[in-house]
């Protein structure tokens, strides 16, 4: 057990002997405040967690007095939230896309800007299509598990190098019977040797070495945040083999940080892809950019065609990478939908 620091020793003095569940919540959402974006909401969710209850219950429950192993064991999450420990990992329990997945420190606490990749790659699936689909580094699963739950007849396969982390995306997949899902281990494409898919879409690390963000996010392992010294090496490694796993006007879907769409856009074009666009996330940086393969570059028969070339809005805007950083704000699914540009599917 870590020891608690001196912001929780302040904090345990302002309690009362027998302190109730609101008080506990007020002093603990004080002590957070300073060390967390959502300081109520941090306290909230850890004696949710301790007392095993929705947070409905914490006021239900607001005058009953906290046991004294409840507050031990209250006081040790928030220690461990004060450190920088993710409140996902705390809790072991992380949002996506209206889907409550598992997450553990095998994988990358899904982020609320990865639900723009969803969207994207949404308006490119027809509901009523069998699409093939591929989510390279596939962490928890958030990626293809929100595909499934909203394109039950697509044929996703999800790839990671990381045996843990895909453990983790099963063992979610099961949870949330969504049963459609292939699960590969392996590095890249070399876990789909001779496939093609209507769609790829790929999360993958994209912060460099070096990049001074990476202390913050100390906490989520490093083979998912950072692929090499540029930041770019496994979003290059992807675009380069991309086309020959994809069928003809088959798309290619890429989160990166916000200063590197240009690169993106220069690799997808070297690559010979078409109808390369970059969209911003919520915040306006340019956080996901597509392209789509034009026939010439793949070998496999036209009846396999994907989703449509629509047009869309284009930007290039940039930023440092620090957008890798946590944010425990969720943008709800419906409010994405509202401000999805419409996209044509065939
Ligand atoms: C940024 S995380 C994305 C996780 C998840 N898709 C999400 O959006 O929350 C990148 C993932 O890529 C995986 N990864 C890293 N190198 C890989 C490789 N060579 N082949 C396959 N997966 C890889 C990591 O294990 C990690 O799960």
């Amino acid at each position: 057990m870590r020891v608690a620091p001196d912001a929780l020793n302040s904090a345990a003095r302002e309690l009362t002997v027998n302190p109730t569940v609101a008080e506990s919540l007020r002093v603990a959402a004080r002590t957070l405040a300073g060390h967390s974006d959502s300081p109520r909401l941090d306290a909230e969710l850890l004696l949710c967690q301790v007392l095993n209850l929705p947070r409905s219950g914490l006021i239900v429950h607001g005058t009953d007095p906290l046991s004294a192993a409840s507050r031990a064991a209250y006081d040790n999450l928030l220690a461990q939230r004060l450190q920088g420990e993710p409140i996902a990992y705390l809790t072991g329990t992380r949002e996506f896309w209206s889907l409550a997945l598992t997450v553990t420190r095998d994988v990358l606490v899904p982020r609320p800007e990865t639900e723009l990749l969803v969207e994207q790659a949404l308006a490119r699936l027809s509901p009523d299509r069998a699409h093939t689909v591929l989510d390279l580094g596939t962490g928890s699963g958030a990626i293809a598990l929100a595909l499934a739950a909203e394109r039950p007849l697509a044929r996703i396969v999800g790839v990671d190098v990381s045996a843990p982390a895909l453990a983790v995306a099963q063992h979610n997949a099961r949870k949330l019977e969504l049963t459609q899902i292939d699960w590969r281990l392996g590095s890249w494409f070399d876990a789909v040797p001779g496939e093609r898919f209507d769609l790829i879409v790929s999360n993958p690390p994209y912060v460099a070495a070096a990049d001074p963000a990476l202390r913050r996010l100390s906490a989520e392992p490093l083979l998912a945040l950072a692929p090499g010294p540029t930041g770019l090496e496994a979003l290059s490694a992807i675009v380069a083999r991309a086309a020959e796993h994809l069928h003809p006007h088959g798309w290619l879907l890429l989160e990166h940080g916000n200063a590197q769409a240009p690169d993106v856009t220069r690799l997808l074009e070297q690559h010979g892809f078409g109808h390369v666009r970059s969209y911003p996330d919520y915040a306006g940086q340019p956080r996901v950019t597509l392209g789509a393969v034009e026939s010439t570059h793949s070998r496999s028969s036209a009846s396999h065609s994907s989703a449509s070339h629509s047009s869309a809005s284009h930007s290039s805007a940039s930023r440092s990478s620090d957008s890798h950083l946590p944010r425990f704000r969720s943008l709800s699914s419906h409010s994405l939908r509202l401000h999805s540009s419409h996209q044509e599917i065939t």
